[in-house]
């Protein structure tokens, strides 16, 4: 299939595209570059031995989107391109909106435009909120987020939904990822966010690597097994594969379908730190400190819908994917530094 992957120089989206390109798909990356490096498209190309198409975009631009998809005989587009850190959003709502929310219309507006009927939504766990009961399945309500980046994956969710109503020709997979960790295994792509990371791999990766000096575990009170916050935390691989399935989902259904993507089990902070420390042979340091703003205590899914719509199911522990976030990250830190071996060895 022809798949435009809008965000694809990002960390899903750069792990799908080798995916897609490994299984014999055409794909277009359509990206602005804001939170990417153009490096990235010569990784993929590296991994997968095949080069995907650049182009240097911002959804946004209508005109150059309908340029891309008509030009290129784009049949899906998975889109992954937004922002996302919370509490950056929180600063700069209207950032967020103009950019998740205005730029997904823009997408869609182009694709109906050119006739682009199959759509794979990067939606996220957070449109469940404060969970009312655990495992959450797609069945359970979606609330009102705590934060806008969470409004804005709401609000493009129910538009999507709206929009299937009105056109019943279209196929539209909102995929709903649980906490997606790791790295490829070849450790050339990965996570590296600019400046202090807000999610907790990376930055325990940091922290393994004497990048930072010490981990901050936001919150020991919580009702879980040791007080620390749960989640279920997904290989980024299992999570790229999962796309794939969707796209062929996508290519026999119709109508709007959201489906969780995760493990199915959680893992307190504690557990995640000492599961990084036995990939790694490093000690965490770390300091409790109280509950972050906006955080629940506990979240994962009920992945079964994914196995019987999608046929897909994650195969990747806490201990692949703390092994490939370690590998990448001392692999990053070196290319960073310039230097021929890695500080991490
Ligand atoms: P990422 O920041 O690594 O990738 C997003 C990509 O989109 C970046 O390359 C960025 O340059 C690009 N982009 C942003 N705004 C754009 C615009 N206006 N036009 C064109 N390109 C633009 O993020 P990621 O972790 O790969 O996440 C991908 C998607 O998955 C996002 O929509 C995110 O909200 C969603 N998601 C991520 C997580 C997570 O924990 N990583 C969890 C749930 C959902
Ligand atoms: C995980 C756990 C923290 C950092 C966020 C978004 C969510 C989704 C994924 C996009 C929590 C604790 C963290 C640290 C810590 N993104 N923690 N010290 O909050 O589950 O989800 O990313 O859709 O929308 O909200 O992920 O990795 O930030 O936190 O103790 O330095 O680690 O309190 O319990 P989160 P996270």
């Amino acid at each position: 299939m022809r798949v435009l992957l809008t965000g694809g120089m990002g960390f899903i989206g750069s792990h799908t595209a080798v995916v897609l390109l490994e299984a014999g798909h055409e794909v277009v990356l359509y990206d602005n570059l804001s939170n990417s490096d153009a490096a990235v498209v010569d990784r993929i190309t590296e991994i997968a031995g095949r080069r995907p198409v650049f182009i240097e975009g911002d959804i946004r631009d209508e005109n150059l989107l309908v340029e891309t998809l008509s030009s290129r005989a784009i049949e899906a587009v998975i889109h992954f391109a937004g922002l996302k850190a919370v509490g950056e959003s929180v600063e700069k709502p209207l950032d967020y909106y103009d950019n998740n929310l205005a730029g997904s219309i823009s997408l869609f507006k182009a694709m109906r435009s050119c006739g682009v009927k199959k759509l794979i939504f990067s939606s996220s766990s957070t449109v469940y909120g404060e969970p009312a009961q655990l495992p959450l399945t797609e069945s359970c309500p979606t609330r009102k987020a705590t934060n806008p980046y969470g409004r804005t994956k709401l609000q493009i969710e129910e538009m999507l939904s709206d929009l299937a109503v009105a056109d019943p020709s279209l196929s539209i997979v909102c995929l709903r990822y649980f906490n997606p960790i790791g790295a490829h295994p070849s450790g050339l792509i990965g996570e590296d966010p600019n400046g202090i990371p807000n999610n907790l791999l990376p930055y325990v990766a940091r922290v393994a690597s004497g990048r930072l000096p010490e981990l901050h575990v936001y919150g020991n009170d919580y009702a879980t097994p040791d007080g620390t916050g749960v989640r279920d935390y997904i290989h980024v691989m299992d999570l790229a594969e999962g796309h794939a399935k969707a796209l062929e989902y996508a290519s026999h259904s119709r109508g709007w379908t959201a489906v969780n993507l995760g493990c199915g089990r959680g893992y307190s902070v504690l557990e995640v730190i000492h599961a990084f420390e036995k990939a790694s042979g490093r000690k965490i340091p770390y300091r409790l400190e109280p509950r972050r703003n906006g955080d629940i205590a506990a979240n994962w899914c009920d992945p079964s819908l994914a196995a019987r719509l999608l046929g897909w199911k994650a195969s990747r522990n806490i201990d692949d994917m703390c092994r490939d976030a370690w590998n990448f990250e001392c692999r990053q830190s070196a290319r960073q530094s310039h230097s021929e071996t890695s500080c991490c060895k």
